[in-house]
């Protein structure tokens, strides 16, 4: 029998990755609907691996098993980090095309495109305290969003290794590569040895 596993996100984007992500493996997803939670859990950490941490808890005081919580978000050199883990909240309520055209307007003169995509997350439920696994990826912010795959950010996220944004990628070409696809691998080698 599978082994159960809460994934503590709304966002409807972060599931379908993580299903994905966890397809073949020892373990079975349950979203919040599965648990029927339906409130929203206030984020005022001050970095990526607090915001997890604080998911991850709240939704494991409420249900018996092991909760994984995942925060993540762009951060761009030039702009000393920002969005970072204002990544959701920046102009909240605007669609991502005009949130991606004015990153692109924010790097007007810089010749520093660099910026990474991070994602933390937290486990908790199955030690005493809460282990956090984080991934990071590198690319280039380009000056025209491409591509109509994935979600937020990826449509101006260019990888260089693959010469495409994350938004000209399918699922698994992603997954392979992604933050939170390096944070998911150092996670499955933890619950390997940890939840069996
Ligand atoms: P969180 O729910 O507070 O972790 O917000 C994460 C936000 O960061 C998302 O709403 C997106 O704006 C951005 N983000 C995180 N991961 C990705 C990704 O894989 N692609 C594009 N945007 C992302």
């Amino acid at each position: 029998m599978k082994k159960q596993i809460v994934i503590a996100t709304n966002n409807a984007n972060k599931l379908k990755e993580f299903k994905s992500l966890f397809a073949n493996t020892p373990y079975e997803v349950l979203s919040l609907a599965d648990i029927n939670f339906t409130g929203v859990i206030k984020e005022d950490g001050e970095s990526f691996s607090d915001n997890a941490v604080i998911k991850a808890m709240t939704i494991h005081k409420l249900t018996n098993l092991p909760v994984i919580a995942d925060d993540s978000g762009l951060s761009v050199n030039a702009l000393e980090g920002f969005p970072g883990v204002n990544s959701a909240r920046f102009m909240e309520g605007s669609p991502y095309t005009e949130k991606n055209a004015a990153i692109i307007k924010m790097l007007e003169g810089h010749s520093d495109k660099s910026a990474k995509f991070i994602c933390a997350i937290a486990l908790v439920g199955l030690d005493s305290f809460p282990q956090v696994f984080i991934g990071e990826v590198k690319g280039t912010i380009i000056n025209e969003a491409r591509g109509e795959e994935g979600f937020g950010y990826d449509p101006i996220f260019f990888h260089p290794n693959s010469q495409k944004t994350f938004a000209e990628m399918t699922l698994e070409e992603k997954d392979e590569i992604s933050h939170r696809g390096r944070a998911t691998a150092l996670l499955f080698e933890y619950l390997e040895t940890h939840y069996f």
